[in-house]
C-alpha cells in the first residue's frame, strides 16, 4: 500500500511515517506539506521527512488559494465560531485535505493519513472533508490509535533515526498559518488564569502599543476586499499587511473557552488580527449596502456557516447551498469603510459606498426631512393592531 501524508515536520507526523511502514505494513509513505503560511523554513521539512523515511516529499505553497478560496468565503459570510473565533485554524482543513486527495490521486495511493489525535477537531475536519472529495479513500490516523505518551512517541522516533526536539518542548500546543495563531495546553488549561505575555506573538500587549492612533480604509468588491489605502493589494499579502497593522496595536486577541464538536470544552487562545479586522469592516459595509431583511436573515445564515466550518462540513451540500446564498448577498457589498486603531481597539469611524441605502433627505433630523411623519400614524396603527386586540382582550 502506499499513503500519502498530511507532514508539518513536527514530532507526530514524523513518527507517523516509521509507525505507518514498521506497525501497518504500509510499503510507501509520501509525505506532503501544505505552506499556508505558517512561517517554517519548508526546505528542512521537506528533508526532514525523506530522513524519517518517506519516500517522497512534497510541499506545495497554497496560500494564494487558502485566502482567496477559503478565507475570503469566510469573510463574506462573517463567519465566527460562537461568536467570537474567526475559524483560522478550521479554514485551513479542508484545503489541506484537497491537496491530499489530489496528491493521493495524482501517486495513486490507497490512503491518506494526518497525525490528528482522538479528542479534537481537526480529525474530524479531516476525515469528513477527505470523505467528501473521494469516498474511496481510506484514512489512517496512526496517532488515533497508537496510545503513546509525548515521551513514548519520542523514543519511537529515535528508534527509527528521529531525532528528539533540540529545544525544550513548549506546554503549549500551537497550530498557525497566515491567518492566525490558535494556542491552548499547558497553564491554559486553567480557564481561571490569564495568558502570559509570552504566548502572543503576532499582537502587541497594550502597554507597547503606540500612543497615537493609525487610521487605514479598506474596500471591498462584491464583499471581496480589494484595496488598502485606496490601492489594489493581493490577498495574500492583504492579510499579511492587516496581521502586522492589526496586531501592531493589540487588535485581535481572543480568549475563550469554546464547545469542541467531540463534547468537549477547551480554553483556546487566537491570534486574528487581519480576519476579525476584515470581518468588522465587511459586516459594516453590509449594513449599509444591504436591506434590513437581507441583513437580518443573513445572520441566521452565518451562524450555520460557522458551525459548519468548525464541525468538519466544508464540503457538503447544505454548505454549497449557503455559499449560493451568501454569494447572491454580496452582490452590491462594494465600497471602503475607514477603521482606527488604537490601544487594542479597532474602530469603524466611516463608511461609504455607490451602492449605499443610506438616505440622507430620510434619515436627518433637520429642516429638509423628506420622511412622511403622517404616514408613521397609520402604520403604527396597523402594526399595533394584534398588540392592541389582545391587550383588550386580557385586561378588559
Ligand atoms: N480549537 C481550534 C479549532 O478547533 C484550534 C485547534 C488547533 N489548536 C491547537 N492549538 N492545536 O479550530
Ligand atoms: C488536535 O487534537 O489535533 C488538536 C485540537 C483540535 O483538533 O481541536
Amino acid at each position: 500500500t502506499k499513503v500519502v501524508l498530511a507532514y508539518s515536520g513536527g514530532v507526530d507526523t514524523s513518527v507517523c511515517i516509521p509507525y505507518l511502514k514498521q506497525e501497518w505494513g504500509v510499503a510507501e509513505v509520501i509525505t506532503l506539506a501544505a505552506d499556508l503560511g505558517q512561517g517554517d523554513e519548508l526546505e528542512p521539512i521537506k528533508q526532514k521527512a525523506l530522513q524519517s523515511g518517506a519516500s517522497e516529499s512534497l510541499v506545495i505553497n497554497a496560500q494564494e488559494s487558502f485566502v482567496k478560496d477559503y478565507a475570503f468565503a469566510a469573510i463574506q459570510a462573517n463567519a465566527l465560531y460562537e461568536n467570537r473565533y474567526p475559524l483560522s485554524t478550521a479554514l485551513a482543513r479542508p484545503l489541506i485535505a484537497k491537496l491530499l486527495v489530489e496528491a493521493a490521486e495524482k501517486y495513486g495511493a490507497d490512503a491518506v493519513a494526518h497525525g490528528c489525535t482522538g479528542k479534537g477537531n481537526d480529525q474530524v475536519r479531516f476525515d469528513v472533508s477527505i470523505a467528501a472529495l473521494n469516498p474511496n479513500l481510506k484514512v489512517l490516523a496512526p496517532a488515533r490509535e497508537w496510545g503513546m505518551s509525548r515521551e513514548e512517541t519520542i523514543a519511537y522516533g529515535e528508534r527509527f533515526g528521529i531525532p528528539a526536539p533540540v529545544k525544550k518542548s513548549s506546554p503549549y500546543s500551537i497550530d498557525r498559518n497566515l491567518l492566525g495563531r490558535s494556542i491552548e495546553a499547558g497553564p491554559l488549561e486553567d480557564p481561571r488564569t490569564e495568558p502570559l505575555e509570552e504566548i502572543y506573538l503576532m499582537t502587541k500587549a497594550i502597554a507597547d502599543t503606540p500612543d497615537t492612533p493609525e487610521y487605514i480604509e479598506i474596500s471591498f468588491e462584491q464583499g471581496l476586499p480589494t484595496k488598502l489605502n485606496g490601492e489594489a493589494i493581493a490577498p495574500v499579502e492583504l492579510i499579511a499587511q492587516l496581521n502586522q497593522i492589526a496586531g501592531n496595536h493589540g487588535v485581535g486577541r481572543i480568549d475563550m473557552v469554546e464547545n469542541r464538536l467531540v463534547g468537549i470544552k477547551s480554553r483556546e487562545i487566537y491570534e486574528t488580527p487581519a480576519l476579525l479586522v476584515l470581518i468588522q469592516a465587511h459586516r459594516d459595509l453590509e449594513s449599509l449596502t444591504l436591506t434590513a431583511d437581507v441583513t437580518h436573515y443573513k445572520r441566521g445564515i452565518e451562524e450555520t456557516y460557522s458551525q459548519m466550518i468548525y464541525n468538519g462540513l466544508w464540503y457538503s451540500p447544505l454548505k454549497g447551498a449557503l455559499d449560493a446564498f451568501v454569494q447572491k448577498t454580496q452582490e452590491r457589498v462594494s465600497g471602503t469603510v475607514r477603521l482606527k486603531f488604537f490601544k487594542g481597539n479597532a474602530t469603524i469611524v466611516g463608511r461609504w459606498s455607490d451602492n449605499s441605502l443610506y438616505t440622507p433627505d430620510l434619515a436627518t433630523y433637520g429642516a429638509d426631512d423628506q420622511f412622511d411623519h403622517k404616514a408613521a400614524e397609520g402604520f403604527i396603527y396597523v402594526w399595533g393592531l394584534p398588540t392592541r386586540i389582545w391587550s383588550k382582550q386580557v385586561r378588559g
